[in-house]
């Protein structure tokens, strides 16, 4: 996979790619990623990046020229299996990124994103320029580079080879729509907490449908939204709804002695008060 990156501070990415997965993955020609400066762009004695917005407002807009003729030099270098290259706007108001955007992305040959920065970048990029908008989450950064960051870091590492045969990313978070279920390491007894007897018993069948329940549970626990479109067989259901259950009554239970003390302490109220 080839990427380019637009921003106006290349010098923000010298650190997360020279290590590392990544710098495995380059050296085996997995990967590259190019790093274009967009004042570079510029024909302007000041290489002017930026302008007012019309309309008055505070703060400044990214222009459309430079960005244009960027992507436009970058395109005309590469050749993207199939035809589709995507030119992706990093943006607080685009498509929340996730694993199975993550997925998508890392189905393509070559992509480019555009590192948005100051108070927003001109419409004419967004409208006639970029092919997908994408945010990382809902809070705003000062620019679009660690989002962009964040991005490659979750595609280039689904790409075949890069996590060797070991590291496998079948059984991550998400990727299986659960979270991961607990993982220990030795000693088998650390600060007298010990490992689950199960992990230790080799019995592999066994070990499987722990960690199974164990991702179920957790996500239950944490993320309880993400359930309903994970890919329960009808007996793990069951265990979700025993659960459940279970906590619905621990609920109930408590709740049932907190009126028992309201009421006592109203009566006792009543006692005193005549
Ligand atoms: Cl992609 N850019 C900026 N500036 N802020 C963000 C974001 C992107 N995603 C979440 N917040």
């Amino acid at each position: 996979m080839h990427i380019d990156i637009l921003t106006l501070f290349p010098q923000m990415f010298q650190g997360p790619f020279g290590i590392g997965i990544f710098k495995r993955a380059v050296e085996r020609k997995l990967v590259s990623i190019n790093i274009h400066n967009i004042r570079d762009y510029t024909h302007d004695k000041h290489h002017t990046v930026d302008d007012y917005a019309y309309g008055g407002g505070a703060g400044m807009v990214l222009k459309s020229e430079p960005i244009f003729e960027a992507v436009e030099s970058i395109k005309s270098d590469i050749k993207p299996r199939g035809d589709m290259l995507p030119i992706i706007l990093l943006t607080p108001q685009g498509r929340l990124f996730c694993q199975q955007i993550a997925q998508e992305l890392s189905q393509y040959s070559s992509l480019i994103l555009i590192c948005g920065h100051y108070e927003g970048v001109d419409e004419r990029v967004r409208r006639h320029l970029a092919t997908d908008e994408i945010s990382i989450g809902d809070y705003v950064l000062s620019g679009g580079e660690l989002a962009a960051m964040v991005i490659v870091d979750a595609v280039v590492r689904l790409l075949p080879g890069v996590l060797g045969s070991q590291a496998s990313p079948l059984d991550d978070s998400h990727v299986t729509g659960l979270l991961e279920y607990p993982q220990y390491t030795h000693p088998a007894i650390y600060r007298g907490w010990s490992v689950p007897e199960v992990l230790l018993s080799g019995n592999h069948a066994q070990i499987a449908k722990w960690r199974r329940e164990q991702a179920i549970l957790r996500t239950l626990e944490r993320r309880p939204e993400l359930l309903d479109k994970a890919n329960l067989n009808l007996e793990e259901r069951q265990l979700v709804n025993r659960f459940k259950n279970h906590l619905h009554k621990e609920f109930f239970h408590h709740y049932q002695r907190l009126l028992q003390l309201l009421l006592y302490l109203l009566c006792l109220n009543t006692l005193l008060i005549h």
